[in-house]
């Protein structure tokens, strides 16, 4: 937190950058009298309304109402933690943040701050529920016991806009660290309160048991029906899963995990004895959710809607899954009868039945099988063929090497294709369906420009690429997104040229790029095979322009701020030389 980094660092700091170049090397800026003007990044418009003051050194949207110093700015438009703010301003002037400083506020570690907060909150929140009588009649009503919400630390926060505000947050930095951990709002006018009111809480836990966020739902009708905590330094919609920690306390061997919707969905069947289900936080599964459910369980089960819509998002977790199935890992499918959700139907049913139901989750070869014959007309040779080359290339992702052979030997049956046929068609498919950029790595990280992405991906997909690169003026120091990942396949593939993708990525497993790099190893671009090399090569060249555009800048920085040694003012004009068209 910011506390730790001496105050007088900062304020230095400040004073020598200048927030109209920060932004303008992000964001185009175009001179207005004496502001900067462009158009806003943080939200959808098309005249500018996006104001940057050298004078104050502060932004502004008049649109969208965004708004701070240069740190702020980092911090939205990268979105980078305080810290990481401070040091990317500090490496941009060629300063070191204190390392004292750094490595107490590292160990001081704002997140177990946070999540020390929140659970205060949990408990006071769960104390409330007992005292306020319609949100205890309301759970009452969902047929939930006081034993269940007890185990889920159900909780209900109380009408009134401060509650939280006055008891947990008494000074300043406890103000911070409640507005860092989501439970704030501060309003255009700059008053603070509570985010959650009048609603049933829900503490999302950590598979140790730290809070990281809420859910809350109204008691009526009234909307949203659902307010969840925002992403935090400490919670990401996008890997944790509600009642994990809760089905790890059962401390059974986990024979399946169920993968629903909803909170009530949890609790509900819960309630009924089904203590495996894990809910998604209002988002698709992601890549992040499977890979740690299976750390846990070889089987899981996706419960969707019996709608088209619930078909549409079991196909995406078909294709996210396809290169976490490891032999002996399955994940199924289970379609609810429409309008029902697992707690109206657990609830109606009872346990017995819903586990029947469960019992006829459809296999994931029978669901791929399936949605793509839905697709293709197979009385046609030409739907077949189709089908073929949609279907081989899904299935070469699968790691597991007797999984693929059955899926192979599935698809064999219906398109009449021998198997070894079928892997052909899949070395050789031309891709089919154009594709966009695969979205930013994750929510959190900068996403590294087009050409970054453009030659990771090559890189990935065609490994051999890497003995054609000249790294010469791509600089790994240079702080470009992405580029530090690029220069370490590099080297990685020029040490090791036999790597494949697969082996590649493996060295990434477990990191925060895996997902990211996954999504650019499938990531299908559509280049004719002879434009390859070329193709890569231009990606190249884009990527050794913006290196030397962020030296140039840097430096520039620097004579403005220090001035240049000798050697620096030889190597700028060299720089600018160079990029010339
Ligand atoms: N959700 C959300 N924000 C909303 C609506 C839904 O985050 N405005 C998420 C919540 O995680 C919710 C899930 O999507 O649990 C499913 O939403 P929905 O089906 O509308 O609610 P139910 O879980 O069925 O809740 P209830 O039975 O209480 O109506
Ligand atoms: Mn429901």
């Amino acid at each position: 937190m910011s506390g730790l980094i001496p105050r007088g660092f900062i304020d230095a700091l400040l004073a020598r950058v200048d927030i109209v170049e920060v932004i303008n090397s992000r964001v185009k800026l175009q001179r207005r009298g004496t502001n900067y003007m462009a158009c806003c990044p943080f939200h959808d418009e098309k005249s500018p309304s996006f104001s940057v003051s050298q004078a104050k050194q502060f932004f502004h949207c008049f649109g969208c109402g965004a708004g701070g110093n240069v740190i702020s700015f980092l911090m939205d438009y990268e979105r980078l933690s305080f810290v990481e703010a401070v040091e990317t301003l500090a490496a941009q002037i060629g300063v070191d943040v204190p390392k004292e400083a750094l490595a107490a506020s590292k160990q001081h570690d704002q997140k177990t701050v946070l999540s020390q907060v929140l659970a205060d909150i949990s408990a006071y929140y769960q104390q409330q529920l007992w005292q306020e009588p319609s949100a205890s009649a309301y759970v009452k009503a969902r047929g939930l016991s006081r034993e269940t919400c007890v185990r889920f630390a159900v909780g209900f926060a109380p009408s009134g806009w401060d509650n939280v505000l006055r008891r947990f947050g008494c000074d300043a930095q406890q103000q911070q660290a409640l507005s860092n951990a989501g439970m704030l709002i501060t309003n255009d006018k700059g008053n603070v309160y509570d985010r959650f009111r009048e609603r049933l809480m829900f503490p999302i836990r950590n598979a140790r048991g730290q809070v990281l966020g809420f859910g809350g739902r109204v008691l009526d009708n009234r909307l949203p029906k659902y307010l969840n905590s925002p992403e935090t330094p400490i919670f990401q919609k996008g890997r944790e899963l509600y009642g994990l920690y809760e089905v790890l306390q059962t401390k059974r061997r986990l024979t399946q995990i169920l993968v629903v919707e909803g909170y009530m969905d949890v609790l509900a069947l819960a309630e009924q004895g089904v203590e495996y289900a894990v809910a998604t936080l209002g988002t698709a599964t992601t890549t992040e959710h499977l890979q740690r459910l299976f750390r846990y369980t070889d089987t899981i089960v996706c419960c969707f809607d019996g709608d088209n819509a619930g078909r549409q998002a079991a196909w995406r977790a078909l294709e996210i899954s396809l290169a976490l199935l490891q032999d002996g890992r399955q994940l199924r499918f289970v379609f609810l009868p429409e309008r029902e959700d697992p707690d109206t139907f657990i609830r109606q049913h009872g346990k017995a039945e819903f586990e029947r139901y469960l019992q006829q989750a459809i296999s994931l070869p029978d669901f791929l099988l399936q949605h793509l014959s839905a697709q293709n007309n197979l009385n046609h040779l030409d739907g077949l063929a189709r089908l073929a080359s949609q279907a081989a290339p899904l299935i070469t992702q699968v790691p597991g090497k007797i999984l693929q052979q059955l899926l192979f030997e599935r698809m064999s049956g219906v398109v009449r294709m021998s198997p070894d046929k079928l892997r052909a068609v899949a070395q050789s498919t031309p891709i089919h369906a154009a594709r966009a950029y695969p979205s930013t790595p994750r929510e959190g990280e900068t996403a590294p420009p087009p050409p970054m992405r453009l030659a990771v991906s090559l890189l990935l997909q065609f490994p051999q690429l890497a003995q054609q690169v000249d790294l010469e003026g791509v600089d790994e120091t240079v702080q470009l997104p992405g580029l530090a990942i690029f220069c370490q396949l590099v080297t990685c593939l020029l040490q090791q040229p036999q790597l494949t993708t697969g082996s590649l990525l493996e060295r990434w497993r477990g990191t925060p790029q895996h997902s990211y790099l996954q999504k650019l190893a499938v990531w299908e671009h559509q280049l004719p095979e002879a434009e390859l090399v070329a193709e890569f090569e231009g990606a190249v060249r884009r990527l050794r322009y913006l290196c030397r555009e962020k030296k140039i800048e840097m430096l520039l920085v620097k004579a403005n701020l220090q001035g240049l040694e000798y050697a620096e003012k030889q190597l700028l004009q060299g720089l600018i030389a160079e990029q010339q068209p």
